[in-house]
C-alpha cells in the first residue's frame, strides 16, 4: 500500500476528486491511502494558526513559515522513511517516468505551496524532490498534487482493471496514442477508417503505430526524437 500524506492550506478541495472514479476504487482495494493535513493545525501560534509572513529583503506577497512545514513533516513521518516532494513551478517537470518510479515508494509526503512561496530552509533541508505539473503558474500546489496522486495511483499494480490497459497509452515508449473509434461504423456519413473493421489484426497493429508516429511528429517533435534515439534511427 502507498501512503500519501498532502500538507495543505485548503484540506476541503481534495474531498471530490479522492472520492471518486478510479483513486476512490484504488482506496477501497488498498492499493493507496490519502491523508489530508491542515497546515495551521501544525503552527505553533494557537491563538492565529498562522502559517505564513512577510519575505525578508521586502518584495510582495507572504512566505510560508520554516515551523509548520518543519513540525508537520516531523510529526507525519513519524519513524517511517518517506519521501518529501514540494510541487512548485519551480520544479523538475513531472512526468509519466516519474510517475512510474514513485510508485514504488512507501510513504510520499507532498507539499502544497501558496503565496509567493515557502521558506527556503525547508525545501533546503526537509525536502527531498521538487516537481512542476507544467509551465504555467497555479494559485497553490493542491491541483498539483491532486495531478501527481491520480497519475501515480493509476500506474500502482492492480489498480486498473484489466479492461483498462497501460501498454497502448500516451507516453509508453515516448509515443503520443493514435485515434480511437466506436460504434456506429459510419455517423451521419463520417466513416471509421477501413483497416479498423478489416479484422486482421497486424495491419490494425501497424495502422495504430503509424498514426501514433505521425501524430506525435506533429504535435510534440521532442518525443518524436527521443522515440527515435530509442531505436538507433
Ligand atoms: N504551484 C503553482 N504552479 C505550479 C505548477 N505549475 N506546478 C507545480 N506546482 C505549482
Amino acid at each position: 500500500m502507498l501512503r500519501f500524506d498532502i500538507i495543505t492550506l485548503f484540506p476541503k478541495v481534495f474531498n471530490g476528486i479522492f472520492n471518486e472514479s478510479m483513486i476512490k476504487r484504488a482506496k477501497e482495494k488498498k492499493k493507496v491511502l490519502i491523508k489530508i493535513h491542515d497546515l495551521r493545525d501544525y503552527s505553533s501560534d494557537k491563538k492565529r494558526h498562522s502559517v505564513d509572513d512577510r519575505p525578508f529583503g521586502g518584495g510582495p506577497g507572504m512566505v510560508l513559515s520554516p515551523q509548520p512545514l518543519f513540525d508537520a513533516v516531523k510529526k507525519i513521518k513519524g519513524r517511517k522513511k518517506a519521501k518529501v516532494i514540494y510541487v512548485t513551478p519551480s520544479g523538475v517537470p513531472f512526468s509519466q517516468s516519474h510517475a512510474k518510479r514513485l510508485t514504488k515508494h512507501k510513504n510520499l509526503i507532498i507539499i502544497c505551496g501558496h503565496y509567493e512561496g515557502i521558506d527556503e530552509r525547508v525545501r533546503e533541508h526537509i525536502v527531498d524532490e521538487e516537481f512542476s505539473i507544467g509551465d504555467y503558474v497555479l494559485t497553490g500546489g493542491e491541483i498539483p498534487a491532486m495531478v501527481m496522486v491520480d497519475a501515480i495511483t493509476r500506474l500502482i499494480p492492480g489498480v486498473l482493471g484489466k479492461d483498462e490497459s497501460l501498454v497502448n497509452e500516451s507516453f509508453e515508449a515516448d509515443l503520443l496514442e493514435g485515434p480511437q473509434y466506436t460504434r456506429p461504423a459510419d455517423f451521419h456519413g463520417l466513416k471509421v477508417p477501413p483497416v479498423l473493421l478489416s479484422g486482421h489484426h497486424q495491419q490494425i497493429a501497424q495502422w495504430r503505430r503509424a498514426q501514433a508516429v505521425q501524430h506525435t511528429q506533429k504535435i510534440r517533435p521532442d518525443l518524436a526524437g527521443k522515440w527515435r534515439q530509442h531505436r538507433g534511427q
